[in-house]
């Protein structure tokens, strides 16, 4: 039964009529469903064994991403997405999150209050955010990937707490996401046709291939759908002294079309090509360790607390 959430002990800027519940299920069904082009993922996976993660290689991948049986909730999800992330809507957002005085907790609280804002709405929760980040970190700890690494796995979808700020919908958080500004790739969920509604559809520049980039500009200057990957990505890269391949993996983990589908090669830079490698090694942690057996928090704790403090130099973070 979902329940709408009601805690006094919220700071303001906490939206509390958000229904946790309703969200963390779509959370879970638009990152169980799948799309065909995952054959290709599995494919490729294949052919990269080596290089690709050690800890995933007896999954069985069928089970995620399995967009093709998405009931409707997914269906109309990625409609309405797809309909309202407009390039006016882009920049909007990204005003709204520069000009706006933020709410400020550490890295572990914020961990705490995403659990407890979806957690609270459902007493019958499996597995929370807090343990798929604490899942992502270990299976990438258990692998020997380096520390900076492990912290990103921890933390990449803390910008899920956008939905109980300011988002205006699950659509503005959470999903694949996809360059705006240029034409809508056909490679993008659903494809481009999916897009007929967006008023960026049939945009004299929008609508062209390189829209208002230049080919080969870098990925840096693309404006990519805002949600919570590009929100998390503002609020650490001034915050931490994370590397860049680190920053990529929070930028780019649901920038599927890109990573996974071969999109938007044509804007890519050099240093492009390097952080691609580097989202490619981050996705199987993000995806396939949800099955993994539930990790104990407060054991984990000490070891998290550390290696927090070791790339966030101030504790209380501008969120
Ligand atoms: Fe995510
Ligand atoms: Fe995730």
């Amino acid at each position: 039964m979902s329940v709408i959430v009601q805690q006094a002990s919220h700071p303001p800027s906490f939206r509390t009529d958000r229904d946790g519940l309703a969200f963390e299920a779509l959370c879970d069904e638009i990152e169980h469903a799948d799309i065909a082009a995952d054959q290709a993922l599995k494919k490729k996976e294949q052919d990269d064994k080596d290089e690709a993660s050690r800890f995933d290689a007896e999954k069985d991948k069928t089970q995620f991403r399995d967009y093709e049986n998405a009931c409707d909730r997914v269906k109309n999800f990625y409609s309405e997405q797809h309909t309202k992330q407009t390039v006016a809507y882009n920049l909007k957002a990204r005003h709204a999150f520069h000009s706006k005085t933020r709410a400020e907790m550490s890295i572990w609280e914020a961990m705490e209050r995403l659990n407890t804002l979806i957690d609270e709405s459902d007493p019958d929760t499996e597995l929370g955010q807090i343990e798929h980040l604490l899942q992502s970190a270990e299976a990438m700890r258990r692998d020997g990937r380096p520390r900076w690494m492990q912290l990103t796995g921890l933390i990449h979808d803390l910008g899920k707490l956008l939905f109980f700020f300011d988002a205006e919908g699950q659509w503005d958080v959470v999903g694949d996401t996809f360059a705006v500004g240029c034409a809508f790739d056909d490679r993008i969920i659903y494809g481009n046709k999916s897009f007929a509604s967006n008023p960026d559809f049939n945009d004299p520049v929008y609508s062209t291939e390189n829209g208002i980039y230049t080919p080969g500009c870098g990925l840096d200057k693309v404006m990519i759908s805002w949600g919570h990957d590009e929100y998390l990505y503002h609020v650490v890269k001034d915050q931490s002294t994370l590397p860049d391949e680190a920053l990529a993996m929070i930028r780019y983990h649901s920038f599927y079309p890109w990573h996974q589908q071969g999109a938007y090669r044509h804007f890519m830079n050099e240093k492009d090509h390097e952080m691609l490698e580097a989202v490619k090694k981050f996705n199987p942690y993000d995806l396939y360790s949800k099955s993994d057996e539930r990790p104990s928090v407060e054991e984990l704790k000490p070891y998290y607390m550390e290696l927090i403090d070791e790339f966030f130099p101030s504790k209380v973070i501008k969120w």
